[in-house]
This record gives C-alpha cells, sequence and structure tokens, in this order.
C-alpha cells in the first residue's frame, strides 16, 4: 500500500458571517493515499468546497480551522511532514506574548504567535505542489490578461528552461485546447475552455495534487466524457500525481476514482476505499444509502437527483451528535448526543454510525 500524501485529523472550521459563527466542517479526519484518484460527494452545501479550501489552507473568512491538522508528505522539495495548521491554534486568532530566553541569559519578547501568518506562510509552502482547479474558474482569471500573459507569468516564476511558445503550446493542446485561444481575454472563452486552461496551468506547475471542484457542473454528455478521458490520460503518464476530485455526478467519478467520501452536514460521513462497494447499500451509512437510492435510475445513475435530498443542518450552531440525526430512520439513543467515532467496516473502509458501531 501506498503511504498518505494528505492527513486529515480532527479538522474543525468556521466562518464568521453577520448572522453568528457558520460551523461549515466539523471534526473532519481523514487520509489520502499517495497516486490515487479520490470523489468527495455530497449534495449542495455540505461543505465540499470549505473542505478543499481547509485542505489548502485558503479559507477566506476568519477563523476557518480552528482545531485539527492537515499534513502533507510529498515526495520531494519540501522536507518531511508539512501541517499548513499550528498544533495548538486557538480561535481568538492569536496568542499571547511569549517570553524566549536568549543566549545571555536574558528575556525577550517574542512576536506575537499570529494564527493567520502561520497558516498563510505553511500554505504558501504547499503552492507549487497542489494544483486547484476552482469551481468558477472564470474569476480565478485576471480579467486583463490574456491566457498568454497568465502562462507567462508562471513561466517567469518557474524559471521554466525552453522556449515559452512551445511550452504554451504544449500545455494547451494537453487539454486539447487550440493554440489560438492565447489572445483571448478571460470574457472571450467559454466557462468549459477557462476550466481547461485552469488545468493546463495547474499541471504545468507539474504538481503533486490535483484538486478539481465541480469539473462537470453545466457539461454536457460529450465533454464529460473528454474531461474523463483527460484524467485518465493524465493518470497513464503521472501514475504518482494524487487526483482529488469533488463533484455532484457520481457517474462522472466512478470513471476514474479509486475511493469516495461522503459528505454531510460539513462532515465526512463515510470512506468507500473500494468503488464497486458504493452500490452494496447493505454496507452503507444511512445517508450514502438514501444518497444512493435517490440518484440511481432504471438506465444507471441519474446524478441531478442529488440535491433533492435537502440538508436540514442549521450551520449556525456547532454539530453535538450525528449530523445526519433529523433525517435517519435507523438513529439509537446515543446518536442526538456524540458525533459517531469512526469505524472500520469493509477492508479500509469506515463510517461514523453509532448503530453500525454498536452492531445493530
Ligand atoms: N463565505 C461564506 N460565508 C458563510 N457561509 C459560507 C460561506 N461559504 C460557504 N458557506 C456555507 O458553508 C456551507 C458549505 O458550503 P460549501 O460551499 O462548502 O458547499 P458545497 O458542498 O461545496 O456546495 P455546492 O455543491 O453547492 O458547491 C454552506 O452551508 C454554505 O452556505
Ligand atoms: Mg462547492
Amino acid at each position: 500500500m501506498s503511504e498518505n500524501i494528505i492527513s486529515v485529523d480532527n479538522l474543525h472550521s468556521k466562518l464568521s458571517t453577520r448572522d453568528g459563527a457558520a460551523y461549515v466542517l466539523t471534526d473532519i479526519s481523514m487520509s489520502i493515499k499517495k497516486g490515487s484518484t479520490v470523489g468527495v460527494i455530497g449534495e449542495s452545501g455540505s461543505g465540499k468546497t470549505q473542505l478543499l479550501l481547509a485542505l489548502t489552507g485558503n479559507q477566506e473568512l476568519t477563523p476557518g480551522v480552528y482545531n485539527g491538522n492537515v499534513e502533507y508528505k510529498f515526495t520531494n522539495g519540501v522536507n518531511g511532514p508539512l501541517k499548513i495548521y499550528p498544533n495548538d491554534n486557538d480561535d481568538s486568532g492569536n496568542k499571547l506574548q511569549k517570553l524566549q530566553v536568549t543566549t545571555d541569559g536574558n528575556y525577550k519578547r517574542k512576536r506575537p504567535f499570529s494564527y493567520k501568518r502561520f497558516v498563510k506562510k505553511e500554505s504558501k509552502k504547499i503552492k507549487s505542489k497542489v494544483g486547484f482547479i476552482p469551481q468558477d474558474p472564470k474569476s480565478y482569471l485576471n480579467p486583463y490578461w490574456t491566457v498568454e500573459t497568465f502562462f507567462k507569468q508562471s513561466f517567469k516564476r518557474n524559471n521554466e528552461s525552453g522556449k515559452f511558445r512551445s511550452f504554451l503550446k504544449d500545455y494547451l493542446e494537453s487539454v486539447q485546447l487550440p493554440f489560438e485561444i492565447r489572445d483571448k481575454f478571460p470574457n472571450q472563452i467559454s466557462g468549459g475552455e477557462a476550466q481547461r486552461v485552469m488545468m493546463a496551468f495547474v499541471l504545468s506547475h507539474k504538481p503533486d495534487i490535483i484538486i478539481g471542484d465541480e469539473l462537470t457542473t453545466g457539461v454536457d454528455v460529450s465533454r464529460q466524457r473528454k474531461i474523463i478521458e483527460l484524467f485518465e490520460d493524465i493518470k497513464k503518464d503521472k501514475p504518482d500525481l494524487t487526483i482529488i476530485l469533488i463533484s455532484h455526478d457520481i457517474n462522472f467519478l466512478h470513471h476514474l476514482v479509486d475511493d469516495y467520501f461522503i459528505m454531510y452536514g460539513g462532515c465526512v460521513v463515510e470512506n468507500i476505499s473500494n468503488k464497486e462497494h458504493i452500490f452494496q447499500s447493505e454496507y452503507l451509512h444511512p445517508y450514502t444509502r438514501e444518497l444512493i437510492n435517490s440518484i440511481s435510475s432504471n438506465n444507471g445513475i441519474n446524478s441531478r437527483n442529488i440535491d433533492e435530498l435537502t440538508s436540514s443542518i442549521n450551520i449556525h450552531k456547532p454539530i453535538v451528535g450525528c449530523p445526519y440525526l433529523s433525517k435517519c430512520t435507523s438513529s439509537i439513543e446515543k446518536c442526538d448526543k456524540l458525533i459517531p467515532e469512526i469505524q472500520g467496516t469493509q477492508p479500509d473502509s469506515w463510517q461514523r454510525c453509532w448503530r453500525k458501531f454498536d452492531g445493530k
């Protein structure tokens, strides 16, 4: 078995909003193996985007992650495990000034610890290693830059040897984009093209990990097929690349992934490490079972229905028991008191369900 490239431990995240704190991620523990392709699924608002922002230290609102850790183990370039959140983080954002003994025996004041500064610094280290293809790629492209200018910045930064023209051509071709697109501004290209520009850009950094958020939203079936082929090609070329795909669309994910993580109400409730087990309902978490039932139809999977399972979570209250309690038809007494612990199901798979935990 290959080692984990990302390990997440008890990650909690909340955002300050006008209506008070929004508890967007609760007690997330998961690990992702080097070279694997994993799918994160869950209905709209279940926390998928927030999870990947937290994984990369990119949450915009404070405090963001206030407990837990994300650890990376890259093959080269970054020595040793890299933790992007301080171990003893608190939710105030700042720590009291500490006194430090200097070599001459005197005390000097250390610069106050800034949580935000720490996360920013650490997440910078993973920037070149983790490529992110966002849900809304157009808003990430500078509106005043052509595609060519956009790539030029990266070319200069990475001090690539060779000719820029062939560099650009190669990467645009690798995502099936014509070279002519180089002269266009973001408002002159379609959403799908912008997504492929981002994909080419991400690939040009030679990342260890690629994260794609909702790559198939609003995309027709033939384009979806092309995205699948593109990832299959990338994977053939770079078997060590780890890919994390976030999607509502199991049909799309099922072609590509080895592992599934299922999210509900800001929690990861299940990890299925053998993708075929997602159709073995007797083993599934009650939410995953309902999710699969609702999106399966006679002619395969109908992913459009996933959002019909709307969550009843009040995001402004911290989760105390099982997040799925109010919808679950097989809950037991314990479920409203404690978040279920992780319990192994099939080899390498796990779920959080007290009923299963108690062997009922
Ligand atoms: N900037 C923000 N301020 C306050 N709440 C937010 C913010 N961004 C997200 N949320 C809330 O966090 C929760 C998780 O949002 P997130 O965007 O991660 O969902 P998602 O699973 O990616 O949904 P979708 O499938 O629609 O993209 C939602 O309840 C959302 O309303
Ligand atoms: Mg999202």
